[in-house]
């Protein structure tokens, strides 16, 4: 880069924070885009940076005191070199809006959930002209922007790896679950165009990523808007809405791409063209994440669930009748208000039935601005909660356990992640179920290459394995540093 006197001068520096979701962590890998597409490098630690991103989540109680502590560090880091700047994304900065710099007047932007797009920008122009809030209400959609723009996946990416990615279908929810803040920070739910998701997809297979993650609030009601909007617009043929299951058949027949997953779907949307379209693509991978979130039915009607829990199992038969070897993942919140002994024996009866592979387990816990968190008279007594959770635990990490143990003596493939994080001589990798496995291999093999292993011990969160044979390279290239001169 060069200064106005002609003198080289260091590009800025930048690091970003992510906390909360897939969304936000994919959020996160645009605006790390968005910034290196500005000429800003990264930087691994805050003290070498001059530009910190903090891209916020307020799922979780007390989400609001967390983050104004850090500003608080940061306001010192800020003050100890000139040209710093602070920068809050994401969902809680969504929800504060002006109160973000009404606690934190040195924070140099606040950008909302539906502006990610203007990240760098925003950045430039605080730095000229002072800060910046700028949150919008709803994704815009603007003909001025790059096609879909609003789609954090159409916008220049930062990935963090090279080999799998998250691909966006989908923007914002319209249910209205009593505990979840989500729709209110995120929108209405908008579906990406399928054409773009498929050519997204088809460029990533071009640059050697090989698994893909299609990622949305509640994937399986995909297209539900588009038809909406082209019926409003007279077209009778809108009966024929693009399906999420033709999505998934479509996104699965790209070259190169062996394994396509999806996250989240909701139980009441989900449809049998869906289990069909799974077990009739290859490259669909035998796991489904269904989230349960209680196994009573007077909960999950005070939730807005719109399903009960017969329906929840019926689906679920559904599921692994029509797509053999599958593994399901779930959400379960412990001590919803008004949750009776009775209503968690419910959910304890459902959890075994539904013999689960892997849970998220939560303690309920109220966030500012949902109905839930209203209904105070009704909190569950913390101590009560807390061995309910322990009950749960104990019978979910009993079926994870049954599943795993059934996997030993099982040639299964995974892709290779690299060294495991507790023993860095060996390697960790994923099966098609997304179950993780250690396995130490003869020689190195690069994150991305394709491996058997012969699977020989099970715990509950993992499982061990013997190196069988590589079944194929990485495809992507190893990115070479380009010095800036
Ligand atoms: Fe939240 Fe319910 Fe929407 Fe999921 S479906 S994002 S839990 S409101
Ligand atoms: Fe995700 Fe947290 Fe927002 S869970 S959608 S980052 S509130």
């Amino acid at each position: 880069m060069v200064g106005s006197l002609g003198r080289v001068t260091d590009p800025r520096r930048y690091i970003v924070r992510t906390y909360g979701c897939q969304m936000n962590e994919h959020d996160s890998e645009r605006i790390a885009g968005l910034l290196e597409a500005d000429g800003l490098v990264p930087v691994t630690s805050e003290a070498d940076a001059d530009v910190v991103v903090l891209n916020t989540c307020c799922i979780r109680e007390n989400a609001d005191n967390k983050l104004y502590g850090n500003l608080g560090h940061l306001k010192t880091w800020k003050g100890e070199r000139d040209g710093r700047q602070i920068v809050v994304s994401g969902c809680l900065a969504q929800k504060d809006r002006d109160g973000v710099r009404g606690r934190a007047a040195y924070v140099d932007v606040v950008l909302g959930t539906h502006n990610v797009h203007r990240a760098a920008e925003l950045v430039r122009e605080a730095k000229e002209n002072g800060p910046i809030t700028e949150i919008l209400d709803a994704a815009v959609v603007d003909a001025e922007l790059v096609d879909g723009a609003m789609f954090p996946s159409a916008l220049p990416a930062k990935r963090t790896s090279s080999y799998n990615a998250w691909v966006t279908i989908q923007i914002g929810c319209d249910n209205n679950c009593a505990f979840c803040i989500v729709p209110a920070v995120r929108g209405e739910e908008m579906s990406r165009p399928f054409a773009d998701i498929v050519a997204e997809v088809e460029s990533l297979a071009a640059a050697g990523v090989t698994e893909v993650t299609l990622l949305g609030q509640n994937v399986n009601s995909y297209g539900r808007d588009i038809q909406v909007a082209a019926r409003r617009g007279g077209d009778a043929s809108a009966a024929l809405r693009p399906l999420f299951a033709d999505l998934l058949k479509a996104v699965g027949s790209v070259g190169g791409i062996r394994r396509v997953r999806y996250t989240s779907p909701h139980p009441k949307d989900m449809r049998p063209e869906t289990f069909a379209a799974m077990a009739a693509t290859a490259a669909v991978c035998e796991q489904l994440h269904y989230p349960l979130q209680s196994g009573s039915d007077r909960v999950l009607s005070l939730m807005h669930r719109g399903y009960t829990a017969e329906r929840f199992l019926q689906r679920l038969a559904e599921a692994r009748r029509v797509v053999p070897d599958l593994a399901v993942s779930t959400d379960i919140i412990v001590g919803f208000p008004g949750e009776t002994d009775d209503d968690f024996a419910d959910t304890l009866a459902v959890a075994a039935e539904a013999k689960f592979d892997d849970a998220f387990t939560f303690i309920f816990s109220p966030r500012p601005g949902t109905e839930a968190a209203s209904m105070t008279d009704e909190f569950v007594n913390p101590g009560v909660a807390g061995e309910r959770f322990d009950r749960l635990r104990i019978v979910i990490e009993r079926s994870s356990l049954a599943a795993n143990t059934a996997r030993i003596g099982r040639i299964e493939e995974v892709l290779v992640e690299g060294p495991s994080k507790r023993n860095p001589d060996v390697l960790s990798g994923r099966t098609r179920q997304h179950r993780l496995v250690h396995f130490a291999a003869p020689e190195p093999l690069r994150a991305g290459a394709y491996a058997t292993v012969e699977i020989a011990t099970a715990a509950p969160h993992h499982l061990t394995g013997r190196f069988v044979e590589q079944t194929a390279e990485a495809q992507h290239r190893v990115r070479i540093p380009v010095a800036v001169l």
